[in-house]
């Protein structure tokens, strides 16, 4: 399978390095990158093959994936409208919509439609992932397959049943990062208040984070029951837990995940306009 990146940026090379470790040829990738430092290091770093603007090697792939920042990529896909036939292309660009990108690779009233797009987030740059993927109507089991395996090569995925559904995927997994960063700092802040320094406190606030999910990651039980076995009755956590239920953490949480979901609409919709 032949895969040509646009765009040789920060996640182009997270993606690049995993689908390496995973047993992907370095002779089978192409990256075009207008940037001649980034192309010389994505040469050197992974062996792969990079180019400043399309040329006929590198548009014959299997697929095309698109890893441009979203404002980046109207004008990247204009020397590619209209000649491609049959190439897969994912793309990783924040908010695009298929119809969108669709109309930008393809020719007045007809669209390219083999279009996977994708929603990794930022621990995916350490292999640590997870991606959100939707695939057009038209794209086979087997162009699934390799989206699903690409993506899988920077950690774990999630298919949506309907692109309206990558709206929320962009506010769970998405932003979901900054949330957990969030409740860290909080709970750092909570360790200072209680006389740790900040050394002390971000180490018990991080790895208690790290822990839970590594636990909850690989336990049978849910994460409320993971809950409820650490809280005894009239107990220190159970202290907790009714102090955030009574400011109503649990809640503000699910609005908040709403909001992220409103924006991505929003933005989606700015970011396809001519
Ligand atoms: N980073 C993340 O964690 C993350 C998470 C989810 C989704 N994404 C998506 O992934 C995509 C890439 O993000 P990133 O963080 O990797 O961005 P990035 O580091 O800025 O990489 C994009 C690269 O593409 C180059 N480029 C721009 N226009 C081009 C063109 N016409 N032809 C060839 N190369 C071109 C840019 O060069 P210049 O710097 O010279 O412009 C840059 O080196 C974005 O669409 C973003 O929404 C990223």
């Amino acid at each position: 399978m032949k895969i040509t990146f646009l765009g040789g940026g920060n996640m182009a090379s997270a993606l690049i390095g995993g689908m390496l470790e995973r047993g992907f040829a370095a002779a089978d990738i192409q990256v075009v990158e207008l940037g001649s430092e980034a192309r010389e290091a994505l040469a050197r770093r992974f062996g792969v093959r990079a180019v400043g603007a399309f040329d006929a090697e590198s548009i014959a792939c299997d697929v095309l994936l698109l890893a441009v920042k979203p404002q980046q990529m109207k004008a990247a896909l204009a020397p590619l409208a209209g000649r491609l036939a049959g190439t897969l292309v994912i793309s990783i660009a924040a908010g695009l919509r298929l119809a969108d990108l669709g109309r930008w690779l393809g020719t007045p009233g007809a669209p390219y439609s083999r279009l996977v797009r994708c929603m990794p987030n930022t621990p995916a740059l350490i292999g640590a992932g997870v991606t959100g993927l939707y695939a057009d109507p038209s794209v086979d089991a087997a162009g699934r397959e390799a989206a699903g395996r690409i993506l899988a090569a920077v950690g774990s995925t999630v298919w949506a049943d309907t692109e309206a559904q990558m709206d929320a995927v962009t506010a769970i997994s998405g932003s979901g990062p900054a949330y957990v960063f969030h409740f860290i700092e909080a709970l750092e802040a909570a360790g200072r208040s209680l006389g740790f320094d900040e050394a002390g406190a971000r180490r018990l606030a991080i790895d208690t984070v790290l822990g839970a999910a590594q636990l909850a990651a690989r336990s049978e039980d849910s994460p409320a029951v993971l809950r409820q076995k650490v809280t005894s009755k009239g107990g220190t956590t159970e202290a907790a837990l009714a102090s955030l239920a009574a400011s109503g953490w649990h809640d503000a949480l699910v609005a908040a995940v709403k909001a992220a979901e409103d924006r991505g609409r929003e933005l989606g919709e700015q970011l396809g306009q001519d």
